[in-house]
């Protein structure tokens, strides 16, 4: 009896320690897992024996054995869990009858690559497996900008993709497909993986430059333009080859308009700059412009000054030649009365007053349209000069008349007709050429001085207050005699109540 049962305690506790015994199965390879999907990360009892009521554990090996997951009596114990894991691990609750153990990770992260153990316990036995994760990342796409540009005229061009894992491939090819050597060269690790940046220098416009990212199955693309309006306009397009992964290209699009903007501001600054210079240089033309009309004021009021002392020199000398010029009364208008001195004309809008009995000789002496008088003397040979004063006068005209003109109707005053005179109608002063000229004159004259040299042929009319020269006739074939002469206009009423025009008797 002793004997039997030693024997039985013996085959149960042979037969307790066969079934307590397993074996922890897991993949001989690195798993691959791509960034942001699930993965499971296989182990399993061999042989197939519930671990329901086992403890199972998932950790980091690399990470001190940071709990990842844990699973006892029966439920998930995760307090202690590396916090990079909260709500993303989970068994197969219902597989763990089947022995399986295996843990499901949810949304790969670049962090979760690294070394797990599989940790299953009995309440006799234990086993446990390692299991390699490998993530793999596939990064942004790559981003081309112009870093600017050095001295000698080239473009720098800069190509960066960011997030990848493992570490990608980043190279510049020209438009042969020849890779181009980087001058600068970047990559460094966070934990969205590695970012890449290579800067090149292109000194060719119309030309396109790729830049191309690869890992493994993975290749993005993006190539520019430098176009020849100086490398600058930039036109960026995507090429996207991708065997397993669909890309965006939303960056690259925000990222060439940023370019372009970038360029148009640039060029809207550059512009202005030059606007500015060119305001700047208009101003400096400007400021000599003013410097120069002062001088040349300066100057002109230097030359008027001097002008006008040679003229008073001038007018000085031509009084030498003064006549001693009285009006022919038998000559004037009807409507002009003409002082007792004869010295002084004026109009009258009264009917004229019929004097002695009219004699045709006299008739034919007056001008009956225009309101004119003549000299009394007449000069055929030698210079001679008067001065008259024409203040306050509406309608003046002074000069010098031949013996033969006509005296009646509407006259026109000009040489052809006989008359060499300057005047004032209508507000404007006017040399009475065929046709008459309209003279500017910055003063109004009150007293004109005349000259007229009968061997040249010349008639010249002076402001002899202010003392300017009004006006000149020359090289006048002069063969007849010539009478003073002077018009009031030929409206009476216009005219009416003007003041005298005065013949000046003042010239020593
Ligand atoms: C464990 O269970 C999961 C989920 O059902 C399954 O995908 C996996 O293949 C199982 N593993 C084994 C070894 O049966």
């Amino acid at each position: 009896m002793k004997f039997v049962c030693v024997t039985l305690l013996i085959i149960s506790g042979i037969t307790d320690s066969r079934a307590d015994k397993f074996d922890v199965a897991g993949p001989a390879v690195p798993l691959m897992a791509v960034s942001g999907e699930d993965v499971i990360l296989p182990c399993s009892v061999k042989p197939s024996i519930s671990a329901v009521n086992m403890r199972v554990e998932w950790s980091r090996l690399d990470q001190r054995g940071s709990v990842v997951h844990l699973y006892e009596d029966h439920e998930d114990r995760n307090t202690d869990q590396l916090p990079s894991y909260r709500g993303r691990t989970r068994l197969f609750k219902d597989e763990l009858e089947k022995g399986n153990t295996s843990l499901k990770l949810s949304r790969v992260q670049i962090s979760d690559e690294g070394l797990y153990k599989c940790f299953v316990k009995s309440k006799s036995w234990y086993d446990d497996i390692t299991v390699n994760l490998r993530v793999e990342a596939v990064g942004s796409a790559p981003v081309i900008t112009v870093d600017g540009f050095d001295g000698s005229g080239g473009l720098h061009l800069q190509c960066e993709s960011k997030g990848w894992n493992p570490k990608p491939e980043l190279v510049w090819l020209n438009s042969e497909g020849v890779t181009l050597t980087s001058e600068y060269t970047d990559t460094h690790t966070d934990t969205d993986g590695f970012n890449v940046k290579h800067t090149i220098t292109v000194y060719k416009s119309d030309t396109k430059y790729h830049c191309r990212v690869k890992l493994k199955h993975h290749m993005m693309e993006i190539e520019i333009i430098t176009s020849s309006k100086m490398l600058h306009s930039l036109k960026a397009s995507v090429v996207l080859i991708s065997f397993g992964a669909v890309l965006s290209v939303i960056g690259i699009i925000l990222i060439a308009m940023f370019v372009c903007k970038k360029r148009e501001l640039q060029s809207k600054s550059q512009r202005l700059q030059r606007d500015d210079e060119r305001l700047q240089r208009d101003d400096e033309r400007i400021q000599r412009e003013q410097l120069r009309i002062i001088n040349e004021r300066e100057t002109f009021s230097e030359n008027s000054l001097r002008e006008k002392r040679i003229l008073e020199t001038v007018v000085q000398h031509l009084r030498k030649y003064a006549a001693n010029v009285t009006l022919d009364v038998d000559s004037a208008h009807p409507h002009l009365i003409v002082s007792h001195d004869k010295k002084q004309v004026r109009i009258v809008n009264t009917q004229p007053i019929e004097e002695e009995e009219d004699e045709d000789e006299v008739q034919n002496n007056k001008f009956d349209e225009y309101l004119c008088v003549l000299g009394n003397e007449g000069f055929s040979s030698d210079s001679f000069y008067y001065e008259v004063q024409v203040k306050e006068l509406p309608v003046w005209y002074v000069g010098v008349a031949s013996e033969s003109i006509n005296r009646k109707g509407q006259i026109s005053l000009n040489p052809e007709n006989g008359y060499w005179s300057v005047g004032l109608s209508s507000d404007m002063y006017w040399a009475c050429e065929n046709p008459y000229v309209p003279l500017s004159l910055s003063v109004k004259p009150q007293r004109v001085g005349v000259f007229v040299n009968y061997e040249e042929g010349r008639v010249s009319f002076y402001d002899v207050e202010t003392m300017c020269h009004i006006y000149t006739y020359t090289s006048q074939s002069l063969n007849e005699k010539l009478y003073p002469v002077f018009c009031l206009g030929h409206d009476v009423f216009l005219s009416e109540n003007s003041a005298p025009l005065i013949i000046c008797s003042d010239l020593s």
